[in-house]
């Protein structure tokens, strides 16, 4: 049996610091914004070499937020991809503007910078760009249309910590970079977690406003917030998981330059120059892909499809008004691509075994 994805055995690996940061933070009598969250967002900000990081509750939280501070709300129109998490569109929703849903670029399975310029109207605000699976967008393309269009560029970063373009870590090259936590995450908590990182203070700081009831000192508010913060024991947990970040990532794409260099028989990721993958997900193509998927199952190889529907053939998002056909690359990607197994733990031989059986069903 290779499962899709499992956490126990990185838990294991670290298990004596993580057991100690929880302690820690027990014994602290300071559980929610106190000094473990205070020395993650120093410690988060400065891995990406910005001024700034705001811990929130999760990622949904963060990519909305990250759109209130930058003052986007009814009335804004926001461009995104359909084919992301329903994460990223409902974010959208949630601070009040309207999602635009653009097509993707096949090749990165990420936001085309010109199916994005199709998309812009005299009301949109801002684009949220999306550097699904672990691989950055085209952001030299995306920012030049930003700055063309006067738009706030937010990067949802809930799949790609620690990804580069260009040498720059993803997240720290548009206004606001927004993160998740949730445990499956290339860096996961032990719960609901997320982070919005940005060189702004003025967004910082309105960010830390609006995470805290819109407080701007105690019992004073001048805007209207929410709650959504990021408690003690996720930021302990998390300051153990960032050291270890680089390497962990260092990992994956060893294990993903193995399925690189062992499956023949379907359309393996790309890597275009210039950009680092973080490869949260290893997604191959293939046509027949149920039947792959099924035949998988049958020799107990576990997979998954990120994701088999995009939000504007969602039934909860039918009033976006999009119909099947509209966006063709999106729904191209939505019926071949296969998520392989991928997560710290997983050996070699395993990835050699997934090969194996994919290039004997497809042989
Ligand atoms: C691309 C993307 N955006 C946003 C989110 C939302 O993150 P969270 O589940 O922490 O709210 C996720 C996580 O599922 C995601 O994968």
């Amino acid at each position: 049996m290779i499962p899709f994805n499992q956490l126990k055995p990185l838990h294991d690996l670290l298990a004596d610091e993580i057991h100690e940061a929880l302690r820690r933070v027990a014994e602290s009598g300071w559980y929610i914004l106190g000094p473990e969250v205070r020395a993650f967002e120093a410690e988060f900000a400065n891995y990406h070499g910005l001024a700034r990081a705001v811990g929130v509750a999760n990622g949904t939280d963060a990519i909305e937020l990250a759109l209130r501070a930058g003052g986007i709300g009814v009335g804004d129109e926001v461009i995104t991809v359909a084919h992301t998490a329903m994460a990223t569109v409902t974010a959208i929703e949630s601070a009040g503007a309207k999602p635009v849903l653009a097509d993707i670029d096949l090749e990165t399975y990420t936001l085309d910078p010109l199916s994005a310029r199709g998309a812009i109207t005299e009301r949109t605000r801002a684009l949220v760009v999306v550097h699904l699976y672990g691989q950055p967008a085209d952001m030299d393309a995306l920012k030049t249309l930003a700055e063309e269009h006067e738009l706030l560029l937010i990067e949802d970063c809930a799949q790609a910590h620690g990804a580069q373009y260009k040498g720059r870590k993803v997240g720290a090259i548009g206004d606001m970079g927004a993160f998740s936590f949730y445990p499956t995450k290339n860096m996961g908590a032990y719960g609901d977690g997320g982070a919005v990182i940005t060189d702004n203070p003025e967004y910082a700081e309105r960010l830390e406003q609006e995470r805290n009831y819109g407080q701007t000192s105690r019992y004073t508010h001048q805007t209207r917030g929410t709650n959504s913060r990021l408690d003690e024991m996720q930021a302990a947990v998390l300051r153990v998981k960032l050291k270890r970040l680089d390497k962990h990532n260092a990992r994956r794409r060893e294990i993903a330059a193995l399925y690189d260099a062992n499956l023949r028989s379907v359309t393996t990721p790309s890597a275009p120059a210039g950009r680092q993958h973080a490869y949260h997900l290893y997604v191959i193509r293939d046509r027949n892909r149920d039947a792959l998927m099924a035949a998988l199952a049958e020799r107990n190889i576990g997979t998954l499809i990120h994701y088999p529907i995009p939000a504007h053939l969602q039934d909860s998002h039918r009033d976006l008004g999009l119909a099947v056909g509209s966006l063709p690359r999106t729904e191209k990607a939505a019926r071949e691509i296969l998520s392989l197994p991928l997560y710290i733990g997983l050996s070699d031989e395993e990835v050699l075994r997934v090969c194996a059986a994919i290039e004997d069903i497809r042989g």
